[in-house]
């Protein structure tokens, strides 16, 4: 403590003053964690650096309003507070595709030099980086400083947890460098290294607590701690990989952004590095998997990323996935245990699923006692009998699978499972359907109890409440379940008359275990925040068999209101209709999905269902025009003819990505008809029908926003 400032007695301090030497303490003490925790280098006794903390403590308790957000004080936590606020990531948080073989590498590459129509001697550089195996987070930079951090979420919306991500050491508060952009949003994971983990165990036990299952749970427990104090007292660390919103970007490489984030003071993964071909990637996979238990963190896979950035711009999405991005996971690991049972799930949609009841076993350092089997073919595939000793295995997060038995240990006494032709929840007849294409039967067998069958009406209820579709805080799947079995409600229609029901009912809710006043209120205001609902979620909720986010979303922009939907659909019932034919027309959508969507409006129960929800005070809403306007925004566009810019799949999904819905046949419904050399039919059939035309340069000019 060299400046004359810091022996000041704070009470002398004028705000100017105290301004100054706020910021100058911020910067000093970041200075010395630094050296300490990264650098293992201090410069300072813990003595002096104690009295520089206190100091900058005692300046902010007499000057609240100059509380800097790159404070150290920070660091150590706030108080609890109730739950995370939400916040709504500007660019969506998305997830990866995966490939689990060279060939899947191969095919990505060759998908990407495809799409972009790259010459053969064009050089497409990838760059590997090992995949850590933790928790995503978003960090937000203003002007350099560290003003927001959140969770994943659901991708679209994440929880603040910018407390508890303050005290994670190896995240600067302040970027450190010049030029930094206005805003910068860093992206990277979040994790546990495994000494730290085993650490935190001994210390849980220690104290009564229960251990943690691994490194991940460990570090999500951590981090999503209410009050950061608690995570301040975890070891946790961050690597940077991504980015979201950005004001300007430092680099036109995905290699350039990483260095560039290194140089601002993040962990950037070391192994990181960029390979000009698919053998340089599978080299540098088998690298990074060899070096693998010795890292002293978990990864589970290596993800591959174009790096030239105007590329991964042109390649963009499909679904929640970049095209310009796939995580090449590790092969799974495996275990030996014995098969005890086999037992039946009914799912959403009927599907009987044999779930193997295993002793318990470790596989991958967790604790695994159930393992799907798939079907039953699969059941027959595998020859697995009940008695048996099998191999499970655990790739990554997916649910553990039975890879077959272990013949040399199978007891005399292992039995073959014969496969339920009966729903075991409901009794109902359960049957394998002939797939209307292939004429083959489906291997799925099916439970024809449809709302009969209470373990489908079960599901049907999770289902319309999780994450995706009505994501209602307070109403899980645990709570929906209790909710069915004691008949507070029947289907998801009576959620939103939960309040009025519960006030004329003589057994209050909040009377109930588990509930009490101010939960119950709380969970009715959740509920009313749900009456107001986008088309896609709402459409999406009702668990229509093929329709996942991306179908519902499709659905929701080409019909618009659920009116015009539901009008559309009475049309349909009849194949031959235009309604059906423009249902199938929708690009994304084809017969059996379409037939699917058709039967499911037109079943009696499940119009009751949507009836009620209406009746019961929900309005989906209409979905917003998409925020980028350009001239193709919700219009209906065909492409014909060569396109000598770009290729197809491109067009189509930049089309997409302005709000376009692109068709692949012209009729009525169509508004713009793009179209290049030698376009022949659907160019006389759209000049005919006085659709607007439009060439490809004029395509290529509207891409650029000319
Ligand atoms: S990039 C749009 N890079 O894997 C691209 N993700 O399955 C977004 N992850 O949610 C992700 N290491 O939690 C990327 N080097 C890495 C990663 C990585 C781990 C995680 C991340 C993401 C998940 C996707």
């Amino acid at each position: 403590m060299s400046e004359t400032s810091s022996s000041d007695a704070v009470a002398h301090l004028t705000a100017e003053a105290a301004a100054v030497e706020l910021e100058r303490l911020a910067h000093e003490i970041i200075d010395h964690d630094a050296r300490y925790h990264q650098q293992d280098a201090p410069t300072i006794s813990d003595g002096d650096y104690d009295a520089l903390r206190l100091r900058n403590q005692a300046i902010e308790a007499r000057f609240p309003d100059l509380v800097r957000s790159d404070s150290p004080s920070l660091r150590v936590g706030a108080s609890p507070s109730e739950k995370f606020e939400k916040v709504t990531h500007a660019i969506p948080m998305l997830s990866l595709g995966n490939a689990f073989s060279d060939e899947d590498v191969t095919d990505f590459q060759v998908r990407i030099r495809r799409f972009l129509g790259l010459p053969k001697d064009q050089l497409l550089d990838i760059v590997a980086e090992p995949k850590i195996d933790g928790l995503s987070a978003s960090l937000r930079y203003e002007k350099g400083r560290f003003v927001q951090g959140a969770t994943r979420g659901d991708g679209r919306i994440g929880e603040n947890i910018t407390a508890n991500l303050r005290t994670i050491q190896n995240i600067p508060l302040r970027l450190s460098g010049d030029n930094i952009p206005d805003v910068f949003e860093v992206r990277g994971e979040v994790y546990m290294a495994h000494a730290d983990f085993a650490q935190l165990n001994i210390n849980q036990e220690e104290v009564g607590k229960p251990a943690f299952a691994n490194p991940r749970n460990a570090a999500a427990g951590s981090l999503r701690q209410l009050d950061s104090k608690i995570t301040a007292r975890r070891p946790l660390k961050f690597f940077a990989y991504a980015w979201g919103e950005v004001s300007e970007m430092p680099s036109q490489t995905q290699m350039g952004v990483l260095d560039t984030l290194k140089g601002w003071g993040f962990d950037v993964n070391p192994l990181i590095q960029s390979c000009p071909t698919v053998d340089a990637l599978l080299t540098t996979y088998q690298g990074i998997e060899a070096q693998r238990s010795s890292l002293g963190y978990d990864i589970d896979g290596v993800v591959y990323k174009v790096d030239r950035l105007d590329w991964q711009e042109r390649l963009g999405f499909v679904s929640r996935s970049p095209r310009w991005a796939i995580a090449h996971k590790f092969p799974a690991e495996q275990a030996t245990t014995v098969l005890e049972g086999i037992d039946i799930q009914v799912g959403r949609t009927g599907a009987l699923t044999p779930v193997a009841r295993l002793a318990p076993v470790t596989v991958g350092g967790v604790v695994v006692s159930n393992a799907t089997l798939h079907n039953e073919d699969e059941i027959a595939r595998k020859g697995v009998r009940i008695g048996d000793t099998v191999i499970v295995q655990r790739a990554g997060d997916v649910i553990p699978q039975v890879v077959g038995p272990v013949l040399d240990k199978r007891p005399e006494d292992a039995v073959a499972y014969e496969f339920p032709k009966l729903c075991p929840e409901c009794g109902s007849h359960a049957v394998r359907e002939v797939n209307p294409k292939t004429e083959e039967f489906d291997v799925i067998r099916r439970c024809t109890g449809g709302l009969v069958c209470p373990a489908q009406r079960a599901e049907r209820l999770k289902h319309f409440v999780s994450r995706n579709a009505y994501d209602i805080e307070g109403l899980g799947a645990k709570q929906v379940e209790a909710f069915l079995k004691d008949g507070t409600i029947d289907g998801p229609q009576d959620i939103f008359r939960l309040r009025e029901n519960d006030a004329a009912s003589f057994k209050k809710l909040k009377d109930r275990e588990g509930w009490g006043a101010t939960s119950v209120k709380k969970l009715f205001a959740a509920i009313d925040d749900r009456r107001k609902i986008g088309f896609d979620r709402f459409l999406f909720g009702l668990g229509i068999r093929h329709v996942g986010e991306t179908t519902a979303r499709l659905l929701a922009r080409s019909y618009g209101t659920l009116d015009a939907l539901l009008i559309a659909m009475d049309k349909a019932c009849d194949r031959e209709s235009d309604a059906f034919k423009e249902l199938i027309a929708i690009d994304g959508i084809g017969d059996v999905m379409a037939g699917a969507i058709v039967d499911f409006f037109n079943e009696k129960h499940n119009r009751a269902v949507v009836d009620g929800l209406v009746a019961a005070g929900v309005e989906p809403q209409e979905l917003e025009a998409q925020e980028t306007s350009s001239p193709v925004t919700g219009k209906v566009v065909v492409f014909t003819g060569a396109l000598e810019h770009m290729t197809r799949s491109e067009a189509k999904a930049r089309a997409e990505s302005l709000g376009a819905k692109v068709s692949g046949s012209v009729s009525k419904k169509t508004d713009l008809l793009i179209y290049g050399p030698g376009a022949g039919s659907k160019l006389t059939k759209a000049q005919e029908l006085g659709i607007a035309l439009m060439t490809e340069a004029d395509w290529i000019a509207t891409l650029e926003g000319k």
